[in-house]
């Protein structure tokens, strides 16, 4: 059993001072919008775990290949002494380079879903004797301070999770992101790629609809936090491609007319019947674009793998 810290970057009276700024800003604007990082409570995590292995979902799996197919070469790139992982949620594919980083001795896993960290970072530290956990209960948009752990760091960001920054968003997380790194430092980045658009529909609207009960599920998150009185069923989840901005995004469809009332902060929301309320966007991306917006922010791509069917990429950026 090794070293397992948990830390909370960020107070619960601020995270809860932050979901009600984001929820009243959002249900008031034209059009509504709710920011995706409360999706994943206790429950939104589970329910995202399922989502990863639909049919469906394809990125999960194509991410996965590429990582057991170059995890060493990953590994003999950059051999990280601390491997720090953004949106880390189960960390189930993140075992690959663990498994390839012989020098590692620290992995700090940060999120926002205090239960994903917990399920995680304990099995982790169980499993690996030698290897120190110190998960970060952080919301990674907000301005992150890292632990004092040994270099070179190596920053992993898996999942495509990137594509649910807006542009102006990812940007500025970008240079955030380089300014945690010390030159020679590299991230690693998941990024979903462009393709056709059943299949990216699909995969954000599957049969079984688990992805409908995770995009309602903030709902019920508004609820319990503020008090609010969203019926889950009065609404329909709706997932399109966005052409102009090649992202999918995902949209609560009002089924009628209704006012819903948020207590805590003092609101009752109309909606007209079938207007939509937007939850999320999930960028894909081309190679040029991700090579552009990385340049931008200071990091140099070194190295592009893609899955066997040009599904999922990943790359790595050396920080200049
Ligand atoms: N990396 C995992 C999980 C991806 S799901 C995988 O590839 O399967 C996205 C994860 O990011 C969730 O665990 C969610 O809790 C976390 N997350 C989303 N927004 C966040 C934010 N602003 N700060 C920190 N974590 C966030
Ligand atoms: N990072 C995931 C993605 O963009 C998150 C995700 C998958 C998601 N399915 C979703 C978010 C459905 C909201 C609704 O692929």
């Amino acid at each position: 059993m090794s070293p397992f810290h948990i830390t909370r970057t960020l107070p619960e009276d601020a995270m809860a001072a932050a979901l009600r700024a984001d929820v009243r800003h959002g249900l008031t604007a034209d059009p509504k919008t709710l920011p995706p990082k409360w999706f994943y409570d206790a429950h939104g995590s589970d329910l995202f775990e399922r989502i990863t292995e639909l049919p469906e979902y394809y990125p999960t799996r194509a991410e996965r290949e590429i990582l057991a197919d170059r995890a060493h070469e990953i590994a003999a790139a950059l051999p990280a002494r601390t491997l720090v992982e953004l949106g880390s949620g189960s960390s189930e594919k993140t075992r690959y380079l663990l498994d390839a980083l012989t020098d590692l001795h620290t992995y700090v896993p940060v999120d926002v879903s205090e239960s994903a960290l917990e399920q995680a970072g304990r099995s982790l530290a169980a499993e690996r004797p030698g290897l120190d956990v110190h998960a970060l209960i952080a919301d990674f948009t907000a301005g992150l301070t890292l632990p004092d752990t040994p270099g070179p760091r190596l920053l992993a960001f898996l999942g495509g999770t990137i594509g649910n920054l807006l542009p102006d968003e990812r940007a500025r997380f970008l240079t955030g992101l380089r300014a945690l790194l010390a030159p020679g430092d590299a991230l690693l980045l998941g990024t979903d790629l462009v393709k056709d658009e059943a299949v990216l529909v699909r995969a954000y609207d599957d049969a079984a609809g688990v992805t409908a009960a995770f995009d309602k599920n903030v709902l019920s998150v508004v609820n319990r936090e503020l008090g609010a009185d969203f019926d889950p069923d009065a609404f329909d989840h709706v997932a399109l491609w966005n052409a102009d901005h090649e992202w999918i995004e995902m949209r609560l469809r009002s089924l009628t007319a209704q006012t819903v009332k948020v207590p805590a902060l003092d609101l009752a929301v109309d909606f007209a019947a079938g207007e939509e309320l937007r939850t999320e966007v999930s960028a894909k991306f081309r190679r040029e674009g991700v090579t552009g917006e990385l340049a931008a922010a200071g990091l140099d791509l070194t190295r592009w793998w893609t899955d066997g069917e040009g599904r999922f990429a990943l790359s790595l950026s050396v920080a200049r």
